[in-house]
């Protein structure tokens, strides 16, 4: 099966009015491309890169989602306000949300379901620590968080979210796992989500996380599982990142 390729863009907490206007404009310079391309502001610079981007093919993420709808609930932002600035993907289970902000697994659930019901597409990221791979126990902890999901909103629903996976080990550290180390996670994610569903598994698209550069993105994105990257650090620097989009073809 063809799945296209999604390049997305994870500022993380950077950026200035200035600096995301240089960036996004840098960007627009891109050619065509057959991936889609995807950048993840900060909350308050979404409407500005709403506006920046518009009529051009960059597509606009949210890097967090409060799980309830609206009322009483003091700094969260729900997923009709991203609607509402043109969010079309959410990032979702994000290692720095896990470990800093303390979101488990039926947290990040929640939030998977709160974005789908409101037809939004969540970008649900897995990974393992480098004590748990060094246990022999990524697809375990990679399968346990999925399985929290499918519990929460069923396996169909994985036919409308994205799969990053990003070992936390390789996060922000320079160190990159191997095309084929993705290759093996990402085959196996595949495998298990087809104990449920082949066809869905067939279909999700599962992207690479984890100190992406344009010079290791071409051996990543000619493995057959690998269906994109989800670009942190790189990501802030417009050459870099349209060389990475150019990998991905
Ligand atoms: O969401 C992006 C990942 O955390 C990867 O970040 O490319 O800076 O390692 P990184």
């Amino acid at each position: 099966m063809i799945r296209q390729k999604i390049v997305a863009g994870n500022w993380k907490m950077n950026g200035s009015k200035e600096s995301i206007s240089l960036l996004i404009n840098g960007l627009l310079e891109m050619e065509g491309s057959d991936s889609e391309v995807v950048v993840a502001p900060s909350f308050p610079y979404l409407s500005q890169v709403e506006s920046l981007i518009s009529g051009s093919a960059i597509v606009l993420a949210a890097q967090n989602v409060s799980q309830e709808v609206k009322g009483a609930f003091t700094g969260e932002v729900s997923a009709s306000m991203l609607g509402d600035f043109g969010v079309k993907y959410v990032l979702l289970g994000h290692s720095e949300r896990r470990s800093l902000y303390g979101e488990i697994d039926a947290l990040v659930a929640s939030k998977v379901k709160a974005v789908l019901d409101f037809g939004l597409v969540p970008m649900f990221c897995v990974g393992e620590t480098l004590a748990e791979r060094e246990a022999g126990k990524t697809l375990e902890v990679c399968e346990r968080q999925i399985q929290a999901v499918i519990d929460v909103v069923g396996i169909a629903a994985f036919e409308g979210l994205v799969i990053a996976y990003e070992p936390v080990w390789a996060i922000g550290t320079g160190l990159s796992a191997s095309a084929e180390q993705a290759q093996e996670v990402h085959k196996a994610i595949r495998d298990f989500l087809a104990q449920s569903s082949e066809s869905v598994s067939q279909k999700v698209q599962i992207l690479y996380g984890g100190s992406v550069k344009a010079s290791t993105s071409s051996a990543l994105f000619q493995m057959p599982d690998v269906d994109g990257a989800l670009v942190g650090g790189a990501s802030l620097d417009a050459k870099e990142f349209i060389a990475i989009v150019k990998a991905a073809g």
